[in-house]
C-alpha cells in the first residue's frame, strides 16, 4: 500500500538505483537532448547513440521518479526536477549527480568495513585518499570540481545576503577554490581589495588577485575579514584546529573569520540535507560536519569566540567569529 512503511522502505532500499538512474541519463546526455524538446526512447537512442532498449528502461525509471514525464504519445520530457540536471541553469544538480555516480557511490561500499573497524569507506574500497583517488584520472577531478562549481554557486549568492560582506575594505578567502563566494563578496563591494588564498595549483590561472600556499603553514596577514567556507568539514578536529590556529596568527585584533558551513542540528530530522552531507564527509574522507556548539568549542581552542551564528537559507550558515 503507498505510504505504507513497507512501500517507504522499498523505495529506500532501492535508492542505489535512483543514484545510477541520474548518472547514466546525465553522462550520456539525455538533459540536453530533451532539452530540445520531448523525444521517444527510439528517436533519443539513435540521437545518443545509445541501446534503446535500454535507455528506454532508464527513462521509465527516471518518470517512475518524476524526474522525466512519460506523455500519451510515448515521448519524455523534463519535469521541472529534470531540469536540473542541465548543465548551467540556475540551481543546475548536474555535477552533484556526476559526481555521486562516478566517486562517491563506489566509496559507500567501503561504509560495513568502516563501521566494524574504523577508516575511511573511499579508502578502504581504493586504497588511497580522496583527493589522490580524484587526481589519478582528470575527467574524476574535473567532475568534483564540477560539483563543487555547482555547490558554491547556489550557496554564494545566499551567504552575501544574509551577511554583509561589503562593510570590509580587504578580505581573504582561505581555501578559495574557484573563488565563487569571493566574486559574489567582490559584486557587493567592488572597491574591496580581495585575495583568492589556495593551494598553488589551485590559484594558478584564476582572475581573481591570488595567493597560492598550505593554510597549515600560513595565510596573508592583515586583512579586514577572512573566509572559510567548506574548508573546515574535510578535516577531523586536530588538522581543523590547525587551519584555524593559522588563521587567528593572520587575524588583526579586529579581524573577522567567517566560518561557512552546513550546521548539523540538535535532530537528524529537523535537517535532513546537514546531515546527509556529514555522510559524504564519512564516506570520502577524514572530515565532518559540526553543530554550532562544536565549532564554538574549536573555535576556542584556537583563540576565537563565535560572536554570531547567520543561518543563509541554502543550507549553510555564517559563523562569525573574532580574537578574544
Ligand atoms: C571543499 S573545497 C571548498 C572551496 C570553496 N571555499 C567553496 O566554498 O566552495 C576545499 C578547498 O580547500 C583547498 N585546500 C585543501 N588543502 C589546502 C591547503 N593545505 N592549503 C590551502 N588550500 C587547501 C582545496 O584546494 C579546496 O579548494
Amino acid at each position: 500500500m503507498p505510504g505504507s512503511p513497507a512501500a517507504r522502505l522499498s523505495r529506500l532500499v532501492d535508492g542505489y538505483l535512483v543514484t545510477q538512474l541520474l548518472y547514466v541519463a546525465v553522462a550520456i546526455g539525455v538533459p540536453e537532448a530533451l532539452a530540445r524538446g520531448p523525444r521517444t526512447a527510439a528517436d533519443l537512442a539513435a540521437e545518443l547513440d545509445v541501446v534503446p532498449g535500454v535507455l528506454h528502461r532508464v527513462l521509465r525509471g527516471l518518470a517512475a521518479e518524476q524526474v522525466l514525464d512519460e506523455r500519451d504519445d510515448g515521448r519524455f520530457a523534463l519535469t521541472d526536477t529534470g531540469e536540473l540536471l542541465r548543465a548551467g541553469v540556475p540551481g543546475s544538480l548536474r555535477g552533484a549527480v556526476t559526481a555521486r555516480g562516478e566517486v562517491y557511490y563506489d566509496a559507500a561500499a567501503g561504509l560495513l568495513q568502516a563501521v566494524r573497524e574504523g577508516g575511511t569507506p573511499l579508502e578502504l574500497v581504493h586504497g588511497r585518499p580522496f583527493f589522490e583517488h580524484l587526481s589519478a584520472v582528470p575527467e574524476r577531478l574535473a567532475t568534483f570540481r564540477a560539483s563543487m562549481a555547482d555547490r558554491s554557486a547556489r550557496e554564494a549568492g545566499a551567504v552575501v545576503a544574509a551577511y554583509d560582506t561589503a562593510r570590509f575594505a580587504s578580505i581573504v578567502d582561505v581555501g578559495g577554490g574557484s573563488g565563487t563566494l569571493l566574486r559574489a563578496v567582490r559584486e557587493r563591494a567592488p572597491g574591496a581589495d580581495v585575495v583568492l588564498f589556495d593551494l598553488p595549483g589551485v590559484v594558478a590561472g584564476s582572475d581573481l588577485p591570488a595567493v597560492g600556499g598550505d593554510f597549515f603553514t600560513q595565510v596573508p596577514g592583515g586583512a579586514d575579514a577572512y573566509l572559510l567556507s567548506r574548508v573546515l568539514h574535510d578535516w577531523d578536529d586536530d588538522d581543523a584546529l590547525r587551519i584555524l590556529r593559522t588563521c587567528r596568527a593572520a587575524l588583526r585584533p579586529d579581524s573577522v573569520l567567517l566560518v561557512v558551513e552546513a550546521v548539523v542540528p540538535p535532530r537528524a530530522a529537523d535537517d535532513p540535507d546537514a546531515v546527509r552531507m556529514d555522510l559524504h564527509m564519512l564516506v570520502l574522507l577524514h572530515g565532518r560536519e559540526r553543530s554550532v556548539a562544536e565549532y564554538a568549542a574549536l573555535l576556542e581552542r584556537a583563540g576565537l569566540r563565535l560572536t554570531a551564528d547567520v543561518p543563509t537559507g541554502a543550507g549553510v550558515h555564517v559563523l562569525e567569529a573574532r580574537p578574544g
